[in-house]
């Protein structure tokens, strides 16, 4: 295959860089923006730079190579980079440091533009669709001195078997798509993420099994559209290997069910219209499934919704919540919302609240709209003022938190399953975990409970986490 070869001429750079680096003790840095398919392309970038001989530390300013993941999903991601590569400009001065920007951001041409104008000491600038080739860029720019742009613009391709450093032994995350269709019309990443693209089932379930093998607990499947996973390959006839029962995102998660030593499986981000009664009976049913789900939402009004091209209405979007809370036992959901959408009414607005009124989110992200470039938001002539937006994003917060703060209030006094991830950030002393419905729970137990999922009794609730407390037996248990 094609895509076999190109990765076979990447690993050649791998050991050419390797080379040059032996007893240098080189060090990167990165710093990644973005969503978790972001983080997963940035494990893979660790995973390359790692062969490549460096070693990685956290200050940007000891490092040999300063790397850059962006994002471009919304503004404020852009100031911090441009903020950063002005920070970075003494120090590559001072200690000739590699600084390599990587990522969406850098499929955007007015950005790349600019990094060349007002940051020309930048040396390598690549594209999503040229991560994996990140070893050869690399190379050459030791090597030649000279700048290198390495980005294309075309659908995409799917590249396999890329070293892999991951961030956490316990949780483990796993790309099965690539790309997306919808063009929602605020949205940027169709355009530099490419066309939908389904990974192999056959190499999803190595990398899971691999996984497993060495002893993660908790996968989570990624893609910008998860539960149309291998049905744009179906739609247009494009070949694809079946493997084992595995032939749609439902008969995945089955699949993935079965593989041992995984115990929790989770998946980001689906989309609504996508939600079949297959998968949702697949969530039902499989045992290792979370159930939290996220049900990106955005808004609640069914005009602002057709005006984001987001293919449902608030009344089916509704109705979705309710099948799937008649079908699926303890099911908790997430959302994402957008406000200040072009055209968006005070009146509009509040079918957003509506909804969140009716549903109960577990979790709520939300996001003021930004233009951006490309998309047909962004040429709309209604745009929204920023005082209203924010006015509205207030309002929204405090529904959400005040919906929080109840809903916390009904996990005291239950005893909730907890993956245990390591010692508390802020008290060396306790430990963390997360409950199926992803809440955070602090506690005081043996650090040899890592890796573990476990029983606990919560005590008390603290908006964003849950103190909890061991299970020792004689209590009756009362989950929810
Ligand atoms: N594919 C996923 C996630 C896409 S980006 C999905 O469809 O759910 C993550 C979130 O960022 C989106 O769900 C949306 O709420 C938000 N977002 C995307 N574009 C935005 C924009 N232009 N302004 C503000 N928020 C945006
Ligand atoms: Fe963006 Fe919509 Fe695609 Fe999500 S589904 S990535 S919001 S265009
Ligand atoms: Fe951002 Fe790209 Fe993810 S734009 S949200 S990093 S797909």
């Amino acid at each position: 295959m094609e895509t076999k070869k190109e990765i076979e001429e990447q690993k050649e750079y791998i050991k050419k860089v390797k080379e040059i680096n032996q007893n240098k003790n080189q060090k990167y840095n990165i710093l990644t923006m973005g969503c978790q398919l972001n983080e997963n392309d940035s494990e893979k970038l660790c995973g390359m730079l790692e062969e490549m001989g460096y070693t990685k530390t956290e200050n940007q300013n000891e490092a040999d190579i300063a790397l850059f993941n962006t994002c471009c999903v919304r503004e404020n991601a852009e100031d911090k980079l441009f903020g950063k590569l002005g920070e970075l400009k003494k120090i590559k001065e001072q200690k000739g440091t590699i600084i390599a920007i990587g990522g969406c951001m850098m499929q955007e041409k007015h950005i790349t533009n600019k990094i060349k104008e007002s940051y020309p000491y930048t040396d390598i600038i690549f594209g999503t669709h040229t991560l994996h080739k990140f070893p050869e860029d690399l190379y050459k720019a030791i090597k030649e001195k000279k700048r290198q742009e390495d980005i294309l613009d075309i659908d995409g391709k799917i590249y396999e078997d890329l070293p892999i450093k991951r961030n956490s032994n316990i949780k483990a995350s796993v790309t099965i798509m690539n790309g997306c269709n919808n063009f929602c019309s605020y949205c940027i990443v169709p355009y530099v993420r490419g066309r939908e693209r389904s990974r192999e089932p056959k190499a999803i379930i190595e990398e899971v099994k691999e996984i497993a093998k060495q002893g993660y607990k908790e996968i989570t499947l990624l893609g910008q559209n998860v539960n149309s996973y291998l049905r744009i390959e179906k739609e247009k006839n494009i070949e694809f290997e079946q493997y084992k029962e595995v032939n749609s995102f439902a008969t995945l998660l089955k699949e993935i069910n079965k593989i041992e030593g995984i115990e929790r499986i989770r998946f980001v981000s689906p989309h609504p219209k996508d939600f079949t009664d297959d998968v949702i009976e697949a969530i039902a049913t499989c045992d290792k499934v979370c159930k939290l789900i996220h049900l990106p939402l955005q808004s609640g009004n069914t005009k602002v919704l057709k005006e984001m091209n987001r293919k449902y209405t608030k009344e089916q979007y509704l109705n979705l919540v309710e099948k799937m809370k008649a079908k699926i036992p303890n099911l908790t959901l997430s959302t994402d919302i957008i406000v200040g959408f072009p055209g968006e009414t005070d009146e509009e607005f509040e079918d957003t609240l509506d909804v969140v009124k009716k549903v109960k989110f577990e979790q709520v992200y939300m996001f003021i709209y930004s233009r951006r470039v490309g998309t047909p938001g962004d040429k709309m002539e209604n745009q929204i003022q920023e005082e209203t937006k924010h006015k509205r994003f207030d309002k929204l917060k405090a529904l959400v938190e005040s919906q929080i703060e109840e809903n916390n209030q009904k996990y005291v006094g239950t005893t909730q399953k907890v993956l245990v991830e390591g010692t508390s950030k802020n008290n060396e002393e306790m430990l963390t975990g997360r409950t199926d419905s992803n809440k955070v729970v602090i506690f005081e137990g043996s650090k040899n409970l890592i890796g573990n999922i476990i029983d606990l009794k919560i005590t008390s609730e603290h908006m964003w986490y849950l103190k909890g407390k061991l299970f020792l037996g004689t209590e009756e248990k009362n989950s929810f």
